[in-house]
């Protein structure tokens, strides 16, 4: 059984800090405290908007924090140029409009392989992993294997937001499209929207290496603090994935 990677999506906790300005609570212990209680890796999106994540905070990320960096991007100059500056481990390229309250869909990189050609070839030029945050698609990873992208994040939205038999639909597109994209050499991870109740049928799917997950986790640190919210997500990867609870705590304290 191979183990799940965890990515921290430490968004909201700026978000709270920015509700107030100001520098608390800080998205950087955030991620610290996610080092400690067994992250993989640490998730920020920097948007346009500024509305959560800082560049300062990026800047901080990218010195303090000894996991891998996963920097969430629209494809713009701005953007390119924060991450160059910084060199990310990995870029996830995200559709952003600044009206929605959140990634709301894939990016559409079949419509945009002119656009986005480009960005891959950059920031792989400078060692950069590229990701591309896609809705379930074939015709998506058909185009993010095209142009280059090293790994597809799917949108497990639909997925979680789906009830009852919809839900089912929903899981077979992102298992199917698991397979798919293994199949044509990309690294498989997904995320948006998962919790404690949902998390377990998707880290169930073994071609997936890595999960991002953020927004749930810390709405859970309220009632039960972030180092219990992001342990307790760790063992039902774990439990999902058949590795067993001491494999488990073993796999946190190494
Ligand atoms: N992956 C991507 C590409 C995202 O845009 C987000 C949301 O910022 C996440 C994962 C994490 O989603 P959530 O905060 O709903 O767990």
């Amino acid at each position: 059984m191979s183990k799940l990677r965890l990515g921290v999506n430490i968004d909201h906790v700026a978000t709270i800090r920015n509700a107030r300005g100001g520098h608390f609570p800080d998205p950087v212990r955030a991620a610290k405290l996610a080092v400690a209680a067994g992250a993989d890796g640490i998730t920020a999106h920097l948007r346009e908007d500024r509305r959560h994540i800082s560049d300062h905070d990026i800047k901080r990320l990218a010195r303090e924090i000894p996991l891998p960096l996963n920097l969430e991007m629209a494809a713009t100059e701005e953007m390119l140029e924060i991450a160059l500056c910084h060199k990310p481990n990995a870029c996830c390229l995200v559709p952003e409009r600044r009206e929605e309250l959140t990634t709301e869909g894939g990016l559409d990189v079949a419509s945009a392989r002119g656009h986005l050609g480009p960005y891959v070839k950059a920031l792989k030029g400078k060692g950069i992993r590229v990701s591309m945050f896609i809705d379930p698609d074939k015709a998506q990873l058909d185009a993010a294997a095209e142009i280059g992208a090293d790994i597809v994040e799917l949108h497990t939205g639909a997925y979680c937001d789906a009830m009852g038999a919809a839900r089912g639909t929903a899981l077979a597109r992102i298992a199917e499209s698991v397979e798919y994209g293994a199949a044509l050499g990309l690294e498989i991870h997904a995320g948006h929207g998962l919790s404690f109740e949902t998390v377990g049928e998707i880290a169930a799917l073994q071609g997936i290496v890595e999960l991002n997950i953020g927004h749930f986790l810390v709405g859970e640190a309220i009632f039960t603090g972030l180092e219990s919210s992001i342990r307790q997500m760790r063992v039902l990867m774990d439990e999902a994935r058949g590795i067993a609870r001491s494999d488990a705590s073993d796999a946190k304290s190494a």
